[in-house]
């Protein structure tokens, strides 16, 4: 066991994207030495203790861990299986074991015998030095036992993240909500990017300028309620408006996602004005056929 006021040593089995900065991040910011890194090659082991700077690179994860802080950072159908056959080899020996799933809960890790958690970082690590740089400040959840849940909290803390914590039950629902909030706001600048392309107005600038509106969109939707940030010609009510940018999106191919955003966008603004009587006419643009 890790004493109090000593840094424990954290080795991560799997450290490909997110793993990597995570073990960076954690050995800058909260002092966690790092031991050992296993990949399904040792030449990608090697890379991931290039990026962090510390580390030993192995071929196998060798037994001899007690005390220390496991990192299971496999993709989420690799957890159950690679628990299961870390335990026969290295039974009840690490002091807690976590991984990095939005969505798997950290019992998936409960054949290995020891504390489990799971940690979110609510960050994209596509590009790991630059969500390195981006780590302070980025939202933890955590989910799983309480001991190993308040060890991750203070050394999560410590590296300047923030910290929040759920339930294993909530978790495809708050993993819903993140791909909603990130990958869907991705589909949502490329089906813009489209339109905007279909104008006639210069690529660059265009890609500027809907990235501000979004921008701007996101930043007032902190102090207000989704249903009270709406404007925009649904929520005025204006179904002459829409049907010709219905017709524009259509006659770019763009119409299927255009129309089902924009039923989805007039039941928003139904809850914040109520009812009016153009919603029936914008109803029956977003249902009508595009030929
Ligand atoms: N990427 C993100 O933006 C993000 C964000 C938040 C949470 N997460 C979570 O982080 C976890 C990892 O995702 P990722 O995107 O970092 O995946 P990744 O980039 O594909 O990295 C996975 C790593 O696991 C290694 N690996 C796979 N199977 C293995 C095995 N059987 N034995 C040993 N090593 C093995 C791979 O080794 P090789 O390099 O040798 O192939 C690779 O280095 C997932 O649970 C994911 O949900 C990811």
């Amino acid at each position: 066991m890790s004493q109090p006021g000593t840094r424990p040593r954290l080795h991560c089995y799997g450290c490909g994207r997110a793993g990597r900065v995570i073990v960076r991040w954690l050995h800058e910011r909260a002092g966690l030495a790092v031991g050992q890194i296993c990949n399904r090659s040792l030449t990608s082991a090697r890379r991931a203790v290039e990026f962090i700077g510390a580390g030993e690179p192995v071929e196998e994860l060798q037994p001899d861990i007690s005390g220390d802080w496991l990192l299971l950072g496999l993709p989420d159908g690799e957890l159950s299986g690679a628990a299961v056959g870390l335990s026969s080899r290295m039974p009840g020996q690490a002091e807690l074991a976590f991984h990095l799933s939005g969505s798997t809960p950290a019992a998936v890790l409960g054949s290995l015998g020891v504390p489990v958690a799971s940690v979110h970082p609510a960050r994209a690590f596509a590009d790991p030095a630059a969500a390195l740089v981006a780590m302070p400040g980025t939202w933890c959840v955590g989910e799983g036992q309480a001991q190993p849940l308040a060890a991750l909290k203070s050394v999560v803390e410590q590296a300047g993240g923030r910290w929040l914590e759920m339930q294993s039950s909530g978790k495809a629902a708050y993993h819903a909500a993140t791909v909603a909030a990130s990958n869907y706001l991705v589909t949502l600048n490329e089906l813009a990017r489209n339109l905007a392309a279909a104008s006639g107005l210069p690529g660059q600038q265009s890609a500027e300028l809907l990235d501000s509106l979004q921008r701007a969109v996101l930043d007032g939707l902190l102090d207000a309620t989704p249903a009270r940030a709406l404007t925009g010609p649904i929520e005025r009510g204006d179904a002459a408006a829409m049907a010709r940018l219905l017709a524009a999106a259509d006659e770019h191919g763009q119409g299927p996602l255009f129309r089902a955003l924009g039923l989805a966008t007039l039941e928003l603004a139904r809850t914040a004005r109520g009812e009016r009587e153009a919603d029936q006419a914008l109803a029956d643009v977003f249902t009508s056929r595009s030929d």
